[in-house]
């Protein structure tokens, strides 16, 4: 059975039992700081675990696109090297909330993999793990399902802690997680290995191929578990895994989806499909996640998801340089990966183009960055004393070039020194440390989001309204009340604030009653509950407590304007620059509007302002702006544009702008009519990664006072060169013109300056042995004018050896040179490196021109005299 039969045979067995076929989720998880990327098909469903959210299904079954790369459940270095790693994999998957449990669930998996109608496997293959203590699902393997003690594994806590254990998932540090039974297939004995729990486990024989989950607790930071609202189900089974076991071969590598794969990856390297299989299975297999993760809107960056994703690209560079791919390579395997799997994810055709681009500007910035790290490396080299290469060194290329250090270790080895590897560690984990604290990934969510119901949202009519206190928080702890003084969140049973959502910010504003004021900060979104982030300023606050809850009004307004003004630009952007523009993200607040999104080159300043001038025409066309209420099908009929990452629930909200000229799904909050816009004016354009732009612009009252400041500094400006605003420029011109001619005047009269020091020096020359020797210190000058001057006294001389040095910022400059004549008996680099060694540093170069250094400038005067040596013994 090919991959592609066996993913719709899962996913008909699970429709056929009940189950709702829900679409793969974006690998970047939405509204979920916990998580760096999608890891399991149960993301998408956990606030549908913790019972935050209802939906309209209480069993569902999904093909899930994963990535375990950086965060929990890392894979990426053993990528290449073992029979199943990947940084990408799809994950089949059926979920239950709330409905079936136990008995259910292990009996669908078993009929799914055995049955004759499904696929088939012998039962005699299977073996199955449950959680020590788990009697309920050990009784029903063996009592009603029927699989044998001898083919039944308990496993406990085997990982050194409390629920540390195979049979035990988590899907991180805390939230929802669960015992576990896990199905395993005996590959057969000629390949090594033993039964799970066995010393022999980690052979190759007896694979996992379905975990499921019993999801039965939330873990919060302090380590708490707190049992779950309805006990639930949660099951994976790696399609690659699976797909290999149908298609009888152990290897993941060998199913049909990556032959083609690492067939591209051949070709476009340059080298046989056999060649270094390792690296050959680490570029098949980084294509995946590279191009899915570009296609749900990762970039590669210095930071978070797109510095996990630039580490991926370029690991994947450097295992096809070693296999001798000549330039650029990766992006030539995206054609295959889309042919190989676009029909399941139409995302990868739609964005092929861009998935390309990304990943050669990639490879092209990655060479860049070897050859500029290889230069640094020299300069440090140069001034290294001793041969240990340090710590710092290594780590200032890792982490500031993105040289990997393996690659300043085959350096090392090339001139027999040795690295610092003790240090690098220390200076890693220093970063590590760093990056630990500055991350957000670590935010305790469950803490806060312990909320019984939901919050009813008015806001869209109105911005008061009274709602009643269904929690109050302080330090993310569950209050009853909150007094005077005191910080803490509210949560209301309906209000019209806002809450952070799809780049718009929270509301702020103030709840009260009465002698009660709490000052409303910002809201933001837990589940279905609305947190009203804020201080209590007078009176005492209740759980159960009525309040008027009033937005501030003028705020929302401005960023009204600022949300419509956005869905204008984009909508202008896509006519004007094309169809491939997609919206990479946005924040929109009362300022002012940011945008970004996939466009390849600048924007030409022409280009800016024609855009410009179409949001205007649109503001003053003052169209109404029409709000309907439909299903996502619909919406998408109608050419709605959905954004990445976003997640959109079974009733969506279609704005339309301008008559059709903007139709997009949106929960924000807008103006009524674009005419309330006012006036849209860009203030930004530039690129903030590879094919991301970003625009800035202010609107309204914002938009004024920005022209209203141009005009004030562009007065002030004319008063500076004596103008007035009509002549301003033809002024500064002429100043400019002026500020040229100076210029030049002044290269003349330091060359003929120089030339002078040249013929006194010249003069100075003395004989040594027939030699004309010039050592000479010539203080203030960089290394390139020294050459120059050595240069010019080499022409001077006709014949003769020439040393010149200097401080320059406290350091020793250089530079000796050797006319032709002469370079058969005295060359240039010797006399350097003589010279260099006595003000303790390194030199070198060519026979006729050599340059070094060093720090010890008190004994620059005795470097000169090496010259007269150096003639008198070379002669
Ligand atoms: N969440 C579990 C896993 O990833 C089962 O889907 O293994």
């Amino acid at each position: 059975m090919k991959s592609a039969e066996i993913r719709e045979a899962f996913l008909r067995f699970f429709e056929e039992k009940g189950h709702t076929r829900v679409a793969s989720s974006s690998l970047i998880p939405a509204n979920d700081p916990t998580l760096l990327f999608t890891n399991a098909g149960m993301n998408q469903f956990k606030d549908c675990f913790l019972g935050l959210e209802k939906r309209a299904y209480t069993r569902a079954t999904t093909s899930q696109k994963c990535v375990r790369a950086g965060g929990k459940h890392n894979d990426l270095e053993n990528v290449g090297y073992t029979a199943r790693h990947h940084t990408f994999f799809e994950m089949l998957g059926n979920f239950s909330f709330g409905d079936y449990f136990k008995r259910d669930a292990i009996t669908f998996a078993w009929e799914f993999l055995t049955s004759d109608k499904w696929l088939s496997l012998p039962k005699e293959k299977l073996w199955v793990t449950v959680y020590a203590s788990d009697d309920e699902a050990y009784d029903i393997w063996t009592k009603e399902v029927g699989v044998p003690a001898e083919r039944m594994v308990r496993i406990g806590d085997n990982k050194g802690a409390p629920y540390a254990s195979d049979n035990f998932w988590a899907m991180g540090d805390t939230g929802p997680c669960g015992p576990c039974t896990e199905i395993f297939f005996d590959h057969g004995d000629h390949i090594w290995g033993g039964p799970p729990g066995s010393p022999e486990e980690d052979g190759d024989r007896y694979i996992e191929i379905w975990n499921n989950v019993f999801m039965q607790f939330n873990r919060t930071a302090d380590g708490v578990m707190h049992p779950l609202p309805a006990p639930s189900v949660d099951t994976g089974m790696g399609l690659e895994r699976i797909s290999a076991v149908l298609q009888h071969v152990n290897s993941n590598y060998e199913i049909d989806l990556f032959q083609s794969l690492l067939n591209a990856a051949a070709q476009a390297i340059g080298c046989g499909s056999n060649e270094g299989q390792a690296s050959l299975k680490v570029v098949a297999d980084h294509i995946r996640s590279c191009g899915f993760l570009i296609a749900d809107g990762v970039t590669p960056s210095n930071e978070g998801r797109g510095y996990v994703l630039r580490r991926i690209v370029r690991r994947a560079c450097r295992h096809g340089n070693k296999l001798g791919a000549k330039g650029s390579f990766f992006h030539k395997i995206v054609a295959a990966l889309v042919a190989e799997m676009g029909d399941a994810f139409s995302e990868l055709k739609t964005q092929q183009a861009h998935i390309e681009r990304v990943l050669k500007t990639e490879e092209e910035q990655f060479a860049k960055t070897l050859e500029q790290g290889l230069r640094i490396l020299e300069q440090d080299l140069a001034d290294l004393q001793g041969s240990v290469i340090p710590g710092e060194v290594i780590f200032k290329l890792y982490d500031t070039y993105g040289f990997p250090m393996d690659l300043t270790g085959d350096i090392a080895r090339e001139r027999e020194l040795t690295l610092d590897e003790e240090g690098f560690e220390r200076e890693m984990q220093a970063q590590r440390e760093r990056a630990r604290s500055a991350s957000a990934f670590g935010l305790d969510y469950n803490s806060l989001v312990k909320v019984e119901g939901e919050t009813r949202f008015t806001g869209y009519l109105g911005t008061s309204g009274s709602g009643k206190v269904l929690a109050l928080f302080k330090e993310g702890m569950a209050v009853q009340s909150l007094s005077a003084g005191e910080e803490g969140v509210v949560v209301l049973d309906q209000t019209p604030f806002y809450a952070e959502s799809g780049g718009q910010v929270g509301d702020c504003g103030y709840l009260s009653a009465d002698g009660l004021r709490f000052d409303v900060r910002d809201t933001s979104k837990a589940g279905g509950a609305f947190l009203h982030h804020g201080i209590l300023d007078s009176g005492s606050l209740q759980v159960g407590a009525t309040v008027e809850a009033t937005v501030d009004a003028s705020v929302r307004q401005s960023t009204a304007l600022n949300h419509s003004a956005t869905h204008l630009l984009h909508a202008a952007l896509r006519q004007i620059l094309g169809e491939h523009v997609s919206q990479k993200g946005s924040l929109v607040d009362s300022q002012r509007l940011r945008f970004d999104f996939s466009h390849f080159e600048a924007i030409k300043p022409e280009q800016l302002k024609v855009l410009e001038d179409k949001v205007n025409a649109e503001i003053r066309g003052n169209t109404a702006v029409e709000i309907e209420e439909t299903d996502i099908e619909t919406a998408k009929s109608k050419g709605a544009m959905a954004l990445f990452g976003e997640k959109y629930g079974d009733q969506v909200r279609v704005l339309t702008m301008g008559g059709g000229f903007s139709v997009e799904l949106c929960g924000g909050t807008h103006v009524k009519r674009t005419g309330d816009i006012g006036l849209f004016k860009i203030i930004s354009e530039g690129g903030v990664a590879a094919g991301v732009r970003r625009i800035e612009a202010v609107t309204g009252e914002q938009a004024l006072a920005y022209l209203n400041t141009a005009e004030e500094q562009l007065k002030e400006a004319a008063s500076l060169v004596k103008g007035s605003r009509d002549n301003v420029l033809d002024k500064l011109g002429a100043i400019l013109e002026r500020n040229r001619q100076l210029e030049k005047e002044l290269e003349q009269l330091k060359a003929k300056a120089a030339s002078a020091t040249g013929n006194d020096l010249a003069s100075s020359a003395v004989e040594v042995k027939g030699v004309k020797t010039l050592a000479a210190r010539v203080d203030g000058l960089d290394g390139k004018a020294l050459l120059a001057l050595v240069d010019q006294l080499k022409n001077k001389l006709g014949s003769g050896v020439i040393l010149l040095g200097g401080v320059q910022d406290e350091k020793v400059v250089l530079v000796a040179g050797v006319t032709q004549d002469l370079t058969g008996r005295l060359k240039a680099g010797d006399l350097m490196r003589q010279a260099a060694a006595v003000v303790g540093g390194k030199g070198g170069g060519r026979p006729d021109m050599a340059q070094g250094g060093g720090s010890d400038a008190n004994r620059l005067d005795e470097a000169l005299a090496i010259a007269a040596a150096f003639v008198e013994q070379g002669v």
